[in-house]
């Protein structure tokens, strides 16, 4: 669904705004530190109740105030409107509106907007630790599966009540009816987990591709633990080990992405621009099959990432995001940078002292 309005108040450096938006492209242009990336940042803030750049509300809320708004009207599939809205205090305090009730669930906002986030710093999916190329898997999870979200919550919970014990107990005989419930959901996270990149790793592998042509490139999903052992008997067998470490050393909260290129992982190869321009790929591909398979489409929040890439590079990506008719937010210092992603559709928004106008 694509945001036809929005507004934000006391966002960083931003007072006020209140803009009617392209459902295609949005250009926000403005010079440093005038506020493109917190109009992203608000965004983001919509669609998963918190900042991609900072993890401390008193941050994000403006100098002075005590509280922030961010408010988003969406167009459904039948053309009406749906208001969502989320309020921000210093003290921490949440609170998410949906078509006017109080009280809703971050959750639920995330799933009215399936966001992909492209940023400079983005390239930490394929340098970084499993838990970004974790993050990615359960982001499409997530919007597939209904029951994915309370399931690994619970896991992550009896995870760590599990890691409690293993520091008292005497045998293994005290775990043991524990850990058939967190074997279950075990079991039931990694098969949503494997159909999940079962079924995007022949699409993300293309338009790596398409994006990388001089590679060879392949994406594996790794559970997090020996393949066709049940769950249940690695939480026996590894009992003293676990217990040795203080923690339980596997299981889905260690599943991975595994991209290799010309089959060396991803890392040793590529260049920090080729690093990014397949994180690109890599977003696209996970919007574009979102599509394909619920018909949802997503939206694109592209912070000062075109102009790091070629002029040919750019107009792949701003191609492959119009196929999808998905709507995109792109900043840039200067309008000449965007050239050639812009058309007829998009809205061209200058940003300046946290101001945003359309123009
Ligand atoms: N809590 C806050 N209250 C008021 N202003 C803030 C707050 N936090 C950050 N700022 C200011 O708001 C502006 C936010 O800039 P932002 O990161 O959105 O700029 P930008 O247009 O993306 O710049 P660049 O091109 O350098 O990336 C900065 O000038 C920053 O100093
Ligand atoms: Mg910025």
């Amino acid at each position: 669904m694509p945001l036809n309005r929005l507004i934000i108040k006391q966002f960083r450096n931003i007072e006020a705004c209140d803009i009617e938006l392209s459902t295609g492209f949005n250009f926000l242009i403005g010079p440093n530190g005038s506020g493109k990336t917190s109009v992203l940042e608000a965004i983001y803030l919509l669609g998963h109740g918190r900042s991609f750049k900072s993890s401390l509300t008193g941050r994000i809320i403006t100098n002075e105030c005590d509280e922030l708004f961010v408010h988003g009207r969406f167009l459904n599939s039948d053309q009406f409107e749906l208001p969502i809205g989320i309020n921000k205090q210093r003290d921490g305090t949440t609170e998410v509106k949906i078509s006017g009730q109080s009280g809703q669930k971050l959750a639920q906002l995330a799933q009215i907007l399936p966001l992909q986030l492209i940023h400079t710093e983005g390239f930490e999916l394929l340098t970084d630790g499993p838990k970004h190329r974790r993050s990615f898997i359960d982001w499409g999870v997530f919007h597939t599966e209904p029951a994915f979200y309370d399931a690994w919550g619970r896991f992550k919970r009896l995870n760590k009540q599990r890691n409690a014990l293993l520091k008292t107990a005497t045998s293994y005989r005290e775990l043991s009816y524990w850990d058939q419930e967190m074997a279950r959901l075990a079991e039931n996270i990694n098969a949503w987990r494997q159909q999940y990149v079962d079924e995007l790793k022949n699409h993300a592998e293309q338009i790596c591709q398409a994006f990388l042509p001089e590679f060879d490139i392949k994406v594996n999903y790794y559970r997090g633990w020996e393949k066709s052992t049940p769950y249940q008997s690695i939480l026996e067998d590894n009992f003293v080990r676990d217990q040795a470490l203080g923690y339980t050393f596997s299981g889905p909260n260690k599943a991975d992405l595994k991209i290799k290129v010309n089959g060396t992982p991803v890392e040793d190869v590529l260049s920090r621009g080729q690093l990014k321009l397949m994180v690109c790929a890599l977003r696209v591909a996970q919007g574009q099959h979102l599509t394909q398979k619920t018909g949802k489409q997503c939206i694109y929040l592209i912070d000062d990432f075109a102009s790091e890439l070629d002029g040919q590079r750019r107009k792949r990506l701003a191609d492959c995001l119009k196929e999808t008719k998905a709507q995109v937010f792109v900043s840039s210092i200067t309008e000449s940078q965007i050239a050639d992603m812009h058309d007829n559709n998009g809205k061209m928004f200058h940003v300046e002292h946290g101001t945003i106008e359309q123009g």
